[in-house]
């Protein structure tokens, strides 16, 4: 595996239908690369709501194909089972009434090898309708595919993070991959770098492609403020935690607290301790806690309470895509191979802003101002999940390079700690 920092573009919008194709080769094939070390019975695990059965994964990027793509542009095609239809639709109730979200796990039927055959099914088709789609309809289809193909990334990280939950609830931790480290760092100083506010302009602008909910542009009002230089890390979460950070509730907001109490938290998760000594879980099997590594795994509870201990507070999002716009998209992302977050080099400028972990800010995931869902039932595909949760920046270690931009905006409910999410400081300038 490389050991460089990686970045890359997906596709652009002179991108034929060759390279298309091309594309969607590929991602199909990485998604099944990424599945290559697990054994059958890793696939059907459920340890939570929140995490899906690898098996379920594999086949629901290919149900998203079938439905969206295959089943309008293709009248010859028939569906491969019945009542796939059902049990992998995710959350899209104006095409039909979904299979429990919980309850996946509990699925010994279709098996993994019918769920392959099922994608191979998908694939064959769609290599079909590609290469022999008459050119009429090629602008009607593209933005389709490209939303495919994306949504199929977007399940790879997935991927990523449910794999690490199913790993680590077992007591044996067994590791998924055999350890790749990045190369030793020693302390970063944490530096703030300013930016000007005024009225500054955010959301998608290049001609590539984009999710939704990242448009339109709009105009944004920002006070002069600064950011960390980089990530909060292990050794400075660790005093927080060792000034009593989990037991004291004047830093944590009300729900936070309430959180704290109720779900025990003491630690980020998959931490323990073992001796006196701090020990995490990685996709590598269980390894010391790093002192210079970014702090992972945290809700944006913990983030918020982080940043209050220390006199700060979290980004908007808005500051953190106006910093970002101008920094080049690359970092410790899928590809670098290590999937775990690394220390800081030392660089100058902006550290780790892409990859790591996915950057807690203190926005609600909420409308721009004209935003307008996808016609029909994608529309249900952002658009209906703004509320409630808080928006993320900056793409993780399991991102794909080519998926990841300024204006991406992720999102998650604020006790969420299962995604590899950590904390970049803000503060007024
Ligand atoms: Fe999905």
């Amino acid at each position: 595996m490389a050991s460089t920092l990686f970045s890359a573009n997906l596709s652009s919008a002179a991108d034929g239908r060759e390279s298309l194709l091309e594309q969607y080769r590929q991602v199909r094939r990485q998604t099944e690369t990424l599945c290559q070390p697990l054994v059958t019975e890793d696939y059907c695990i459920q340890t939570m709501p929140d995490v899906s059965p690898p098996k379920w994964h594999i086949a629901h990027v290919s149900w998203f194909f079938e439905t969206f793509l295959l089943l309008p542009f293709d009248s010859d095609y028939r569906l491969f089972h019945p009542c796939f239809g059902t049990l992998f639709n995710s959350y899209y109730v104006t095409h039909g009434q979904p299979f429990p979200r919980p309850q996946r796990g509990l699925l010994s039927r279709p098996t993994v090898a019918e769920i392959y055959r099922y994608r191979a099914y998908v694939d064959e088709a769609m290599t079909a309708l590609l290469t022999t789609l008459p050119e009429a309809r090629w602008d009607e289809i593209r933005p389709r595919l490209l939303l495919g193909l994306h949504h199929e990334q977007q399940h790879q990280e997935l991927l990523y993070t449910d794999i690490k939950h199913i790993l680590a609830f077992n007591p044996l931790r067994p590791a998924y991959q055999t350890p790749t480290l990045p190369p030793p760092a020693g302390a970063t100083r944490l530096e703030w770098l300013e930016f000007a506010g005024g009225i500054q302009t955010i959301g998608h602008e290049s001609e590539g492609f984009c999710f939704d909910n990242e448009t339109p542009r709009h105009r944004v009002y920002l006070n002069d403020y600064a950011l960390g230089s980089r990530l909060v890390s292990n050794g400075e979460y660790l005093e927080f935690m060792d000034a009593g950070g989990y037991q004291r509730p004047e830093y944590w907001l009300a729900d936070g607290w309430n959180a704290v109490r109720q779900q025990g938290w003491q630690a980020p998760l998959y931490w323990e301790q073992q001796d006196g000594q701090w020990w995490l879980m990685t996709l590598a099997g269980m390894r010391p806690v790093g002192e210079q590594e970014p702090v992972c795994h945290v809700s944006f509870y913990e983030a918020d309470a982080y940043a209050r201990w220390a006199g700060k507070r979290l980004p908007t999002e808005a500051e953190w895509e106006w910093a970002a716009a101008l920094q080049p998209v690359r970092g410790n992302l899928r590809e670098s191979g290590y999937l775990h977050p690394a220390p800081a080099t030392g660089d100058s400028g902006l550290q780790q802003l892409y990859g790591d972990v996915w950057e807690w800010t203190q926005s609600p995931y909420a409308p721009y101002p004209g935003f307008r869902p996808l016609a029909g039932t994608l529309g249900e595909y952002n658009g209906k999940f703004m509320c409630s949760q808080m928006v993320l920046r900056g793409g993780s270690c399991v991102t794909p390079a080519d998926h990841i931009r300024p204006s991406y905006r992720n999102f998650f409910y604020p006790g969420d700690r299962w995604q590899f999410s950590g904390i970049r400081l803000a503060d007024e300038r």
